[in-house]
């Protein structure tokens, strides 16, 4: 599509969730689109939980090509789909449908996405020690797909039974042992200390909380890498003390950007144009 002229061509994806108004997706996904000159357009759609399921009908009804799924539906969705991606089942979440002549897949590009930003920054997760600050629904995406590529892992969270059930299902999955440890200066000066990469999945830091941080500025050190992928501020305050301290860092908002090629890429089968999409994330991000 050029010129954003929308005709009776044009091919629709979206974003599902609730609230949806603070969405980055449509801003990313539409310049991705009008660059590409796909006939493509990204929309927004507030869906309520109880009807959700008619909105994945819909899905099929108005053959719409794709959906981004987020809060709360990646996991409710999962009975409305015709076909789950491996990696996406056992994470237990999908983020990102792709219509295929009415048959819906989900997939799970949160992990995919984040490990892409790892590997374009020359990191391999193969045998190193990460730590995983947190327990939500970011964090078992990552946790998988690190598990998946042989990472060696440790999740930290603040009530400790939400890191000891995701460690019994990568166990499950993958027949490794995961640490679960408690949130607490202790627990992350013993984890921190053997640790190749720290991953702060929790919301501490994130706007409109951002003089805080999970960990000690002390607990930093030179050569550890520490990936905060919270995007809302791209600079959090763990990450500017990492940096002082030696450390590599990469934002959250490479997540973001990488999450969005992915589906991008499932959707319209072309590589994404991925340089117009980080600068219209950091755009939209910078004026928030
Ligand atoms: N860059 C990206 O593409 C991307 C993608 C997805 C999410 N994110 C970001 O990742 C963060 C988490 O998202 P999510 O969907 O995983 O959320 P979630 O499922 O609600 O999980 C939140 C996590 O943060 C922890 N937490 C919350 N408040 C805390 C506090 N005061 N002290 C310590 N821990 C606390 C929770 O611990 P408890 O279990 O103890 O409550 C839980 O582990 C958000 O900032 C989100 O914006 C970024």
């Amino acid at each position: 599509m050029e010129n954003n002229i929308i005709s009776g061509t044009t091919r629709i994806c979206g974003i599902i969730g609730d609230p949806i108004e603070h969405t980055m997706s449509p801003v990313m996904h539409n310049a991705a689109f009008q660059k590409a000159g796909l006939g493509f357009v990204f929309v927004p759609f507030n869906v309520k939980p109880e009807e959700l399921k008619q909105a994945i009908h819909g899905v099929r009804a108005f053959n719409i090509r794709g959906l981004s799924v987020t809060i709360p539906h990646k996991v409710a969705v999962i009975p409305f789909l015709d076909e789950v991606d491996s990696l996406a089942e056992k994470i237990g979440a999908v983020n990102t449908i792709v219509n295929e002549e009415k048959r819906l897949k989900g997939y799970n590009t949160d992990a995919s996405g984040f490990l892409r930003a790892l590997l374009k920054e020359g990191i391999q997760p193969e045998g190193k020690n990460v730590v995983i600050l947190g327990a939500g629904g970011a964090s078992r995406a990552i946790a998988f797909i690190l598990a998946d590529r042989g990472a060696e892992l440790t999740i930290i969270n603040r009530h400790l039974a939400p890191a000891q059930e995701m460690a019994g299902r990568i166990f499950s999955f993958f027949r490794k042992e995961v640490k679960a440890l408690e949130l607490n200066r202790e627990n992350l000066k013993i984890a921190l200390d053997g640790a190749d990469i720290v991953v702060n999945t929790t919301s501490v830091g994130m706007s409109p909380n951002a003089g805080k941080s999970p960990v000690g500025a002390d607990l930093l050190k030179p050569g550890l890498v520490v990936f905060d992928i919270i995007y809302n501020p791209m600079k959090t305050r763990l990450m500017a003390e990492a940096e002082k301290r030696g450390a590599k860092i990469i934002s959250g908002v490479e997540m973001l950007v990488w999450q969005g090629v992915a589906a991008f890429e499932l959707w319209t089968g072309k590589s994404a144009p991925v340089q117009v999409m980080r600068e219209s994330a950091i755009r939209a991000l910078s004026s928030k």
